[in-house]
């Protein structure tokens, strides 16, 4: 698990190689594994894969221009009339994408779409808009998905001391 952990950077360069669908839904399937306020498992997954509307996701901010050269690009909604912690529920599901993604080889990175903009336009709306999601399902994140074409080392940082407080402050 450890070594996973370490694995997982934010690749922001793919090769071509398209994502056979079994590895997708394994990777998925972490995410549904997910822990989630009263177990609601409020998410839900649509994987893009036309370049086209990855295209137009990388421009639905401006941290985002990574998602048109993806494979896929998983956008991370929640269907609001489950959700209690919704923020949470998906932030847990996105890191279990991308600790599975790891594990199998693959590059991810995660790319904020709730409460961002590009050039005043909501991203969140954009994302909605372009993806045909109801009103009421609000859309957290994207992850891109691929496999690498850049090398990153493991992470290989510390254990950072002062952030642990034992007992008290
Ligand atoms: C909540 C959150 C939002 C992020 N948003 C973006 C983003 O919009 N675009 C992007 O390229 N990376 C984004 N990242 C990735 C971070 O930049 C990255 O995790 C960080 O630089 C650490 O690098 P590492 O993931 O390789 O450990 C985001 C990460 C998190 C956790």
């Amino acid at each position: 698990m450890l070594e996973a952990i370490r694995r997982r950077r934010s690749i922001r360069k793919y090769a071509k190689e398209e994502v056979p669908e079994e590895d997708l839904r394994e990777i998925l399937l972490a995410a549904m594994y997910a822990p989630s306020a009263w177990g609601a498992k409020p998410w839900h997954f649509v994987v893009v894969t036309k370049p086209e509307l990855k295209e137009k996701l990388s421009r639905a901010t401006p941290y985002a221009a990574h998602a048109a050269h993806a494979p896929v690009v998983i956008v991370l909604v929640a269907d609001m009339s489950l959700a209690r912690r919704w923020v949470e529920d998906l932030s847990i599901a996105a890191a279990h994408i991308m600790l599975q993604a790891a594990e199998l080889g693959y590059g991810t990175c995660f790319v904020q779409i709730r409460e961002s903009e590009n050039q005043g336009r909501d991203a969140e709306e954009y994302v909605r808009t372009l993806l045909g999601i109801p009103a009421n399902y609000n859309v957290e994140c994207m992850i891109t998905l691929g496999k690498p074409a850049e090398k990153k080392e493991p992470h290989a940082e510390g254990y950072m001391e002062e952030r642990v407080h034992l007992n008290r402050w």
